[in-house]
């Protein structure tokens, strides 16, 4: 298979992608011997990259189960300096990043990999992996609500595909649920959105589940590995669709 040089270099966890396409334009990569400057170069896993005179070495794959704790950004750097997700992996070696994102004020599960072509996939809106939060909300929404969010709402004139939603439990005294939403989009704030929509602005948001894995074992901030089978359980789960 083919692939685009500064796809390669990234993945090889020199640097990131954006960062591999400014060496390649400074004339630092070299194929099979040859400076390369051309961004869209095709390189095979047999042609020999060297990035400032170093042969880019296999890095291996590894796949991560975190629960993001609320007050972290999902990303591997912040400009504002605040805790990012990468910080609690330093100890890895290993260039990780996260498979799409949640809030800063949003917890749980969120998958974490040095694997581009893994996380492309599983974030790819066609694979619509399915994800289940948990909201505390302010105020009891009636059955109504529940459904009318089921079915889709409109958020900035598009209506949000049909989700799963559950009261899970409600406290009259105190004016709060607790609700569970399944969907399989990933619009940016798109639970609080949908919530706020119907009038039930959320309080705390947790996502429990990603596809078939959830938080069992994990407290927020801790991490495992994700196993072999469970690894190509996602790949297939994306390659041919979830059940
Ligand atoms: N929906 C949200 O509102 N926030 C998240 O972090 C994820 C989904």
């Amino acid at each position: 298979m083919e692939e685009r040089l500064q796809k390669v270099i990234a993945n090889a966890g020199v640097t990131s992608r954006r960062k591999a396409e400014k060496l390649i334009e400074d004339g630092k990569v070299t194929v099979n011997g040859k400076v390369v400057r051309e961004l869209g170069t095709k390189v095979r896993a047999s042609d020999r990259v060297e990035v400032e005179g170093i042969a880019l070495t296999k890095e291996e794959h590894r796949y991560f189960l975190f629960y993001k704790p609320r007050g972290v950004v999902s990303a591997v750097s912040d400009e504002k300096g605040r805790r990012v997700v990468t910080d609690y992996f330093e100890a890895i070696g290993t260039r990780l990043y996260p498979v799409g994102r949640l809030d800063y004020d949003t917890s749980g599960l969120l998958l974490m990999t040095n694997d581009g072509e893994f996380a492309n996939l599983l974030m790819h809106p066609r694979y619509k992996v399915e994800k289940k939060y948990i909201a505390r909300l302010k105020g009891i929404p009636e059955r109504e609500v529940l459904q009318k969010l089921a079915k889709g709402v409109h958020l900035e004139g598009k209506k949000t595909a049909p989700a799963k939603v559950k009261m899970r439990s409600f406290d009259k005294k105190k004016e709060k649920a607790i609700v569970e939403i399944t969907i399989h989009e990933g619009r940016n704030r798109q639970v609080r959105k949908m919530f706020e929509s119907v009038g039930f602005p959320v309080q705390k948001l947790v996502r429990e589940e990603y596809a078939f894995l959830n938080l069992r074992g994990l407290n927020a901030g801790e991490w495992r590995e994700l196993t072999h089978h469970e690894v190509k359980q996602l790949k297939a789960l994306a390659q041919f669709g979830q059940k």
